[in-house]
């Protein structure tokens, strides 16, 4: 059987990102059962109604497509005032509109915060937009990391290890729930 295809989304643009991070170690513990692309979207010009009339950018176009054609989305979310990112709201403010490839697309949040929230606060404001725009979130289990930098080692590489036990549970519930909404039979 092929193996799932997932889009992985961090919220996050900086380079020794957590989120990013995270996103790299779910590829790497998951890599015999599914393939997760890292989608960068540094390059999705801010939303503007306007522009979206003359032309739709290259970049919002390739990140559509790219969408329609994995079967879920693995989405790293930082918080960011309580809520998530103002680049990944950007980015599915895009995607979401004529003929939007997230209705009804599974998906999984994760997320990795500096303190203490463990981007709870983020995770609630996804789920919202996500009944937006029918995407179909895994209510569980959760993850939720706290104090990052304590968990992962000076390349960023996830190295605690009750944190890595836990993202293997998570990954094989999200093959799980992909399959859920695929015809594809283990
Ligand atoms: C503008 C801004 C707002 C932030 N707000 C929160 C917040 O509400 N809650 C929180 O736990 N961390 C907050 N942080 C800290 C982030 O959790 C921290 O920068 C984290 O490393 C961001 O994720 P990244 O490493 O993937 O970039 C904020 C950081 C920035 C830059």
């Amino acid at each position: 059987m092929d193996k799932i295809k997932v889009l992985g989304i961090s919220g996050s643009l900086r380079a020794d990102s957590y989120n990013t991070a995270l996103l790299k170690s779910s590829v790497e513990l998951s890599k015999e059962y599914m393939d997760i692309e890292i989608y960068d979207i540094s390059r999705i010009p801010l939303y503007n109604h306007d522009h979206e009339k003359i032309k739709i950018p290259e970049s919002v176009i390739e990140f559509k497509s790219a969408i329609e054609s994995c079967d879920s989305l693995l989405f790293a979310l930082p918080e960011y005032n309580s809520s998530v990112t103002g680049v990944l709201k950007n980015a599915i403010d895009w995607a979401s509109r004529a003929e939007s490839p997230l209705n009804g697309k599974p998906c999984a949040i994760m997320g990795a915060s500096g303190g203490l929230s463990g981007t709870a606060g983020a995770q609630l404001h996804f789920r919202n937009i996500a009944s937006s725009v029918n995407l179909i979130c895994m209510n569980a289990p959760k993850l939720q990391l706290r104090r990052s930098k304590s968990l992962f080692n000076e390349n960023n590489v996830l190295t605690d290890q009750s944190t890595v036990e836990h993202l293997i549970k998570f990954l094989k519930a999200f093959e799980e729930w992909t399959l859920k909404f695929m015809n594809k039979k283990k």
